[in-house]
């Protein structure tokens, strides 16, 4: 395995390093804007498999297909609706992956069997010289282990896949922190299936049309997105969310934390809630002015409570606003939806 720093993705040895690499089916981890991804041959059944091998993710959890440009969007879909155009003008390059029709060059393998395939152009310029090095479009889910949380740094890729891939580029911390919103545009009405940087209200302002969104928590039977039934995110520790005012959550997370031995319990606050808390461990997401800054913290602060080996994680609630949504979305499944409303 190599590693390759960001800054050096661009010589041509390396350039051509990644080009073999992928072209004999081989994996490379990468940086994009929201988090790392396992990239392979999104064209080549077999090196696809081996990404689901390294995750250990099921077989049915379909990839996103990742772009450098937009002419080769047609190479791997069909029945482009015109709503999309609009969208991949204000959005792409950038964290929103669209779901189109797929055409045969996708294989299965990458589709979860599904006829359709989510398509995203990452802003990451790193991300973006690896597929053009690569020279096919690059099949990437998150690098994590399948249900860990995703990696927003170049250690979390470490550790989950060191000596398992053929190239490792280290980009440091990623800017955005959370995976892209997905939006299926295959049904009459775009339907939202993953809250992301790209909120359902930038989305709407684009098209001007209402779309549909199956994130809510109360739409759990029948998931539109293979990706919504599987746990996601969960450390090894049990998430609790604590909901309610700021003197309520401040008060049932004191009385927890002092029933539990200090090195077991650990508390996952923005910056506002981190004084009043008494806990040992505390991971400080920042302020709830910046929900950028938050949204970036997330993955880091649950994989911060692994490395500390904490039981109990609490974490109160934050708005659902804006960016909130997503940031909420991921809580609530660290959490297996455990709220506690006080
Ligand atoms: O930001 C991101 O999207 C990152 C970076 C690496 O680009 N990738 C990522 O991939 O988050 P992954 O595999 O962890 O998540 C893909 C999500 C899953 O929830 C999956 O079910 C959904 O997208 N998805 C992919 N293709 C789909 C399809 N054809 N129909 C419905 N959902 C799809
Ligand atoms: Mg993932």
């Amino acid at each position: 395995m190599i590693i390759i720093r960001a800054e050096d993705v661009g010589l041509k040895t390396n350039m051509l390093r990644i080009q073999q690499t992928i072209k004999q089916g081989g994996l490379v981890v990468f940086p994009t804007e929201t988090v790392y991804g396992i990239g392979a041959d999104a064209t080549n059944p077999e090196a696809v498999k081996r990404i689901f091998y390294a995750k250990g993710r099921p077989s049915d959890n379909p990839l996103i297909v990742h772009l450098a440009d937009l002419k080769d969007l047609e190479t791997c879909v069909q029945n482009i609706p015109n709503i999309a155009y609009p969208l991949m003008e204000k959005f792409w390059p950038g964290p929103l992956t669209l779901v189109f029709q797929k055409k045969a060059i996708i294989p299965q393998e990458v589709s979860g069997g599904l006829d359709t395939v989510g398509i995203r152009m990452p802003s990451s310029d790193v991300a973006r010289q690896v597929i053009r090095a690569a020279g096919v479009p690059i099949c990437a889910p998150s690098a994590n282990l399948s249900g860990k949380p995703s990696s927003t740094l170049f250690k979390h890729v470490v550790e989950d896949f060191s000596g398992n891939v053929e190239i490792m580029i280290d980009g440091g911390q990623v800017q955005i922190g959370l995976e892209s919103t997905v939006l299926d545009l295959t049904t009459p009405i775009p339907v939202l299936l993953r809250p992301g940087a790209i909120t359902k209200k930038m989305i709407e302002e684009v098209i001007q049309i209402g779309i549909m969104d199956a994130t809510q928590d109360d739409v759990k039977e029948t998931p539109k997105s293979p990706g919504m039934k599987y746990t996601h995110y969960a450390p090894k520790g049990e998430v609790t969310i604590i909901d309610g005012s700021f003197d309520h959550v401040i008060t049932y997370i004191n009385q927890t934390v002092r029933k539990y031995p200090p090195n077991e319990v650990g508390v996952i606050a923005p910056s506002e809630y981190i004084e009043s808390i008494s806990a040992y461990y505390k991971v400080n997401l920042g302020s709830l002015t910046n929900l950028n800054e938050v949204a970036r913290n997330i993955f880091l602060a649950l994989r911060q409570m692994d490395a500390l080996k904490i039981k109990m994680i609490l974490i109160p609630a934050l708005p659902k606003e804006d960016l909130g949504q997503a940031i909420m979305n991921r809580l609530n499944k660290a959490a297996g939806h455990r709220i506690i409303h006080v």
